[in-house]
């Protein structure tokens, strides 16, 4: 992935203010910065010929509002106002297509654990983003591992709710998986049953029926996952959302793939180097990936509330 410095941005908005790229900084005593208490969302903007659009931003921003819960921070911002300020920041960069990065923090006051007198930060940046795993995993799929790591759990930590600080298990066990020659990690939870990817959710194909882990095995509730339940029941697939699937499913499965924002739909070709189904992209995760991006770049009018145009 290139840098910032190689890329054409100049703004970010910071509660209230567009802020120069390299203005837009914090005090290293931030409360975020020291126990992660953030949070944020990832999401996409994708080049149409009806110019930029934001896919499925308003469900998003609940999520946004939601994460912010547990943590009883207080984003002082309205849905339009950040709303206002994304498809700013997209026009006054000239971006097609980004990735756009809502964040809200615990800032600057004091650094005892309970962030009480920290104020709530706000920030908003976008940048163009490529594929996440390779141009050519969309394709031919990812070799991945199951990591080491088990997934916190729903009863630690809220994990339907997106805070930066659990980032830290996702990148131990991506980084765990890179180590060892693989693209990417599945995480187990703690039961032991497949739970995510570490920016991504599971599905897996038997017999064209679709299963994917339910919100109770510790998993973020992706807007992709969402997005993959629809499409697939809408082009008549079985759909089992609510699946608990245990490690050696995995190895026997017709098919794996992820699901996310970044990951959009990535097939995985083999686990722990067990070849899954044929080892390439099977048919069920080809469909679906072919009507998600026909989706995503408006080559249809379905769907088309999923999309909040620049
Ligand atoms: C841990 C985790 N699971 C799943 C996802 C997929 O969620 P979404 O489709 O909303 O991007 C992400 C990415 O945001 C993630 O970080």
């Amino acid at each position: 992935m290139s840098g910032f410095d190689d890329m054409d941005v100049d703004t970010i908005w910071m509660d209230g203010e567009f802020v120069d790229w390299d203005e837009a900084q914090v005090h290293v005593l931030t409360h975020g910065l020291h126990y992660g208490s953030g949070i944020f969302e990832g999401v996409r903007c994708y080049d149409t010929d009806e110019g930029p659009a934001i896919f499925r931003w308003d469900e998003h921003l609940d999520r946004f509002y939601n994460s912010a819960k547990p943590y009883d921070m207080d984003i002082d911002h309205s849905r339009e106002e950040l709303t206002e300020a994304t498809l700013e920041l997209i026009e006054r960069q000239d971006l097609q297509s980004c990735y756009i990065r809502p964040l809200a923090y615990y800032g600057y006051n004091s650094l005892g654990v309970s962030p009480q007198d920290c104020p709530t930060k706000t920030a908003i940046a976008c940048w163009p983003w490529g594929t996440y795993l390779g141009e050519e995993a969309l394709e031919n799929g990812v070799d991945v591992m199951v990591s080491s790591w088990r997934k916190h759990a729903s009863s630690q930590v809220p994990t339907n709710a997106k805070t930066t600080g659990l980032y830290v298990n996702s990148m131990l066990a991506g980084e765990e998986a890179r180590r060892n020659d693989y693209v990417e990690a599945i995480v187990l939870n703690k039961e032991g049953n497949v739970a995510e990817g570490p920016g991504e959710n599971i599905f897996l194909v038997n017999d064209g029926e679709i299963y994917t882990p339910g919100l109770a095995e510790s998993i973020l509730d992706g807007i992709t996952r969402q997005t993959a339940i629809t499409l697939a029941r809408d082009l008549g697939y079985t759909v089992h959302d609510e699946a608990a699937i245990s490690r050696g499913e995995l190895y026997t499965a017709d098919e794996l793939f992820f699901t996310g924002s970044a990951a959009e739909i990535t097939p995985i070709r083999s686990v722990d180097d067990v070849t899954i189904g044929p080892g390439e992209r099977g048919p069920v995760t080809e469909e679906l990936q072919s009507k998600f991006f026909e989706v995503v770049e408006r080559r249809t009018d379905e769907y088309d509330d999923w999309f909040t145009y620049a």
